[in-house]
């Protein structure tokens, strides 16, 4: 572990803010971009909340950032974001812990996962990535807006959004399962929805934005194709975006504050590769959220209305 020399240069230059005393939540903390995002946090002095669905993993991560960060003060919160059980549970642990939040990214994510379903029966990318997201984002919200400081809100997207659809009559893709369009419609979804609500709550001291990593070789992608692509992965790692520098967008974001609303990512080639930067917001992007917001909280209610009959 630990971070390349690299890294460190481009922090010393882009990040020149003070993170002592801040507190940053981040979800799925245990892997890939969201472990070395937690990483970035504590080398930058920041206390951090690994938000996970793994104990066991949590720990184990935050094992291992302790032994180069000894000092640093991480938390594990228990938090499975396909779930609607475990978003209220945590919501209610952090209202009875008064935690305080100044940054909270939701990055936890899946890829491929054909043929499964969530907890509350909504088919598990769509579920996870999008519906989990959107519920966690309603629910935690008037809890950062009651806190008495500045919070920023970050939803985790991807650039495989702009080539995503909304079609209201198959939104689950029941009819035609294909796992790069459900991926895509699940992260477009979010990108819509993220930004109707930033631009809703303009004047709330919650800062709501988004950031993307661009292309990073992680266990979301190897797990999700198997031993080829491990392999492929191993010799054509260096193509792609390392996860630490995927997970830059973080503290650029922190260091930056870019608009309500704005995506962060990877400013290279189709915004897959390199340090990050402001990416152009797409039209598609900025319109349809509404519509999008009342057909989710209506999915949502009909699944807690069945659960709890
Ligand atoms: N890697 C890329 O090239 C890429 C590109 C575009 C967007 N993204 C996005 O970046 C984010 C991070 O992905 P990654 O590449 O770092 O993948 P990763 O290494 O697989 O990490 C995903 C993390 O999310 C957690 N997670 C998954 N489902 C969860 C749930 N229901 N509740 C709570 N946590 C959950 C995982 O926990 P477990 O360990 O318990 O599974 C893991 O900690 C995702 O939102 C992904 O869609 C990645």
């Amino acid at each position: 572990m630990s971070l390349n020399k690299k890294t460190k240069k481009w922090l010393e230059k882009n990040c020149n803010v003070s993170f002592n005393g801040k507190t940053v939540l981040i979800t799925g903390a245990n892997s890939g971009i969201g472990f070395k995002a937690s990483e970035l946090m504590a080398y930058l002095g920041a206390n951090v909340i690994m938000a996970c669905r793994n104990i066991k993993k949590a720990q184990a991560a935050k094992a291992n950032l302790l032994r180069d960060y000894p000092k640093a003060l991480i938390d594990i919160m228990s938090l499975d974001i396909s779930d609607t059980s475990s978003i209220g549970a945590f919501v209610e642990d952090l209202k009875s812990g008064n935690v305080d939040v100044d940054i909270f990214l939701n990055n936890a994510g899946i890829f491929r996962k054909p043929g499964q379903t969530t907890k509350d029966g909504f088919e598990l990318v769509m579920g996870t990535n999008y519906l989990g997201s959107y519920y966690l984002t309603e629910m935690v919200l008037p809890y950062l807006e009651g806190l008495a400081h500045e919070v920023i809100y970050i939803n985790t997207i991807s650039i495989i959004h702009k080539i995503g659809t909304v079609d209201y009559s198959d939104f689950f893709y029941r009819k035609h399962y294909n796992s790069f369009a459900v991926y895509a419609r699940s992260k477009l979804c979010l990108a819509k929805y993220t930004y109707y609500i930033s631009q809703r709550n303009k004047d709330s001291h919650v800062h709501i934005l988004m950031s993307h990593p661009g292309i990073a070789i992680t266990p979301l992608g190897t797990e999700a194709f198997g031993k080829v692509v491990g392999h492929l992965a191993t010799v054509l790692g260096g193509l792609f975006n390392s996860p630490e520098k995927s997970a830059l967008s973080l503290p650029y974001i922190i260091a930056n504050e870019p608009p309500a609303g704005s995506i962060s990512g990877p400013r290279g080639f189709l915004n897959g590769w390199g340090y990050p930067a402001v990416n152009k917001v797409r039209r598609n992007v900025k319109t349809g959220g509404r519509e999008l917001c009342t057909f989710s909280s209506k999915q949502i209610e009909n699944a807690l209305r069945t659960k709890h009959q």
